[in-house]
C-alpha cells in the first residue's frame, strides 16, 4: 500500500513532479540515497539503483518500489563503479528498460576513520577509486543520456529548458573545506568530486545539462555516522558532532533527499556548477570536535 510522501520528504512538493522520468543512482541502496531515490519515486518517477551487492541492492529496489504503486525500481547488483564497463552496461540496461536516464546521482562512497599514519597506499587509492574515480565513471556512463534528455526538454519550448530533465548530482562531503583529521583519503577524492561536477558544468551546460553537488552534514542513521561513532564512543561522537551544529541538532535523510528535490526541479533550472552544503550550518564553525 502506499505510504505519505511526508515520510520521505516536505510535503510541499507537487504531486507528480518526476512523472515518467528516470533516476539512475549508484550507491541507491546506502541510507541516504535510498532515500533520495524514494522520495523521486513518491513524486511519480522511476528509477535503477546499483550498487556491489545482490542482495541488498535487489531488495533496496523492491522496497523503493513499494513507496508509489505502479512504480518501476531496478535494482543492479554486481555493479562496482571502479569499473566503467560494468557501470556502462548498466546505464544502457537502466535507459534500454525504463525508458532513458533523465537524472542521475553519483553517490556511492566508501568511508573509514585511518590516520595518515596508517593509510596504506592501496588504502588511499581504494577511497580515490570509489568516490573519484567512481564519479567519474558513472557521469561518463549516463551523460549521453542525460544530452538527450535535455534535447528534449530544448524542443519543448519551455521557458527553462532545463527545467524537467538532464541533470546530475555528485554526493560529496564538507570536511575537505576546512580539514579533518583521519580522512586524508576522503578529503581528497571528495575534493576530486567536487572538481568533476564542476568541469561538467563547465563543459555539458551547453548541451543544457546542469552538474551540481550536494553535501549532506552529519545524518542521523547513516553508515557513515555508524563508523565515527564505532570509531570512538558512540554518545561521545554524536554529542561532538551537535557541538558543532549551530542548528543543534543532526539531519535526516529527508532533509537531504528535499534538497535533491530542489536541484533536479524546474526551481532550479538555472543552477548550475554549485555545491548545495545541506549540513546545519556545520562546516561554518571552527571548531574542530
Ligand atoms: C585503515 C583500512 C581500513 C581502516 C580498510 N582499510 N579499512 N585502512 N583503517 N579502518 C584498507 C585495507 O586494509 C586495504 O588496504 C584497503 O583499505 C582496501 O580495503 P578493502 O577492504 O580490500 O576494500 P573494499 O572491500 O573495496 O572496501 C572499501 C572500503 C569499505 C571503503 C574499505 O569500507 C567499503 O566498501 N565501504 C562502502 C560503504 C561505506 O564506506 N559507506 C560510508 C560512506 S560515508 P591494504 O593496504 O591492507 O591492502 C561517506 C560520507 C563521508 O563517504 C562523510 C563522513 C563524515
Amino acid at each position: 500500500m502506499p505510504v505519505p510522501q511526508e515520510k520521505y520528504l516536505s510535503p510541499i512538493w507537487r504531486d507528480g513532479l518526476y512523472k515518467d522520468k528516470v533516476l539512475f543512482c549508484t550507491g541507491g541502496a546506502g541510507t541516504i540515497c535510498s532515500m533520495q531515490v524514494r522520495a523521486f519515486v513518491a513524486l511519480g518517477g522511476n528509477a535503477c539503483i546499483v550498487g556491489r551487492n545482490v542482495e541488498k541492492t535487489e531488495s533496496a529496489a523492491k522496497d523503493i518500489a513499494t513507496v508509489r504503486t505502479g512504480a518501476k525500481v531496478i535494482g543492479l547488483g554486481n555493479v562496482d563503479v571502479k569499473d566503467p564497463a560494468i557501470l556502462k552496461a548498466a546505464a544502457d540496461k537502466c535507459a534500454k528498460e525504463l525508458g532513458g536516464i533523465d537524472f542521475a546521482i553519483a553517490g556511492a562512497a566508501g568511508n573509514f576513520l585511518a590516520p595518515m599514519s596508517q593509510l596504506s597506499s592501496n588504502a588511499f587509492k581504494t577511497v580515490m577509486d570509489i568516490d573519484a574515480l567512481g564519479s567519474f565513471n558513472t557521469a561518463k556512463a549516463v551523460l549521453p543520456y542525460l544530452i538527450e534528455s535535455a534535447k528534449k526538454n530544448k524542443n519543448s519550448g519551455k521557458s527553462n529548458p532545463t527545467g524537467t530533465g538532464g541533470r546530475i548530482l555528485f554526493i560529496s562531503a564538507s570536511m575537505h573545506f576546512r580539514g579533518q583529521p583521519l580522512q586524508a583519503h576522503v578529503m581528497a577524492a571528495k575534493a576530486a568530486v567536487d572538481q568533476i561536477s564542476n568541469a561538467i558544468s563547465i563543459e555539458y551546460g551547453p548541451y543544457g545539462i546542469t552538474s551540481n553537488v550536494l553535501t549532506p552534514g552529519p545524518i542521523a542513521e547513516t553508515e557513515g555516522m555508524e563508523r565515527l561513532a564505532r570509531a570512538g564512543d558512540r554518545d561521545g561522537a554524536a554529542q561532538g558532532y551537535l557541538r558543532r551544529i549551530p542548528l543543534g541538532r543532526m539531519g535526516e535523510t529527508k532533509e537531504i533527499a528535499d534538497a535533491m528535490v530542489y536541484l533536479f526541479s524546474e526551481a532550479a533550472s538555472y543552477v548550475n556548477g554549485t555545491t548545495l552544503v545541506v549540513d546545519g550550518g556545520q562546516w561554518r564553525t571552527n571548531s574542530s570536535g
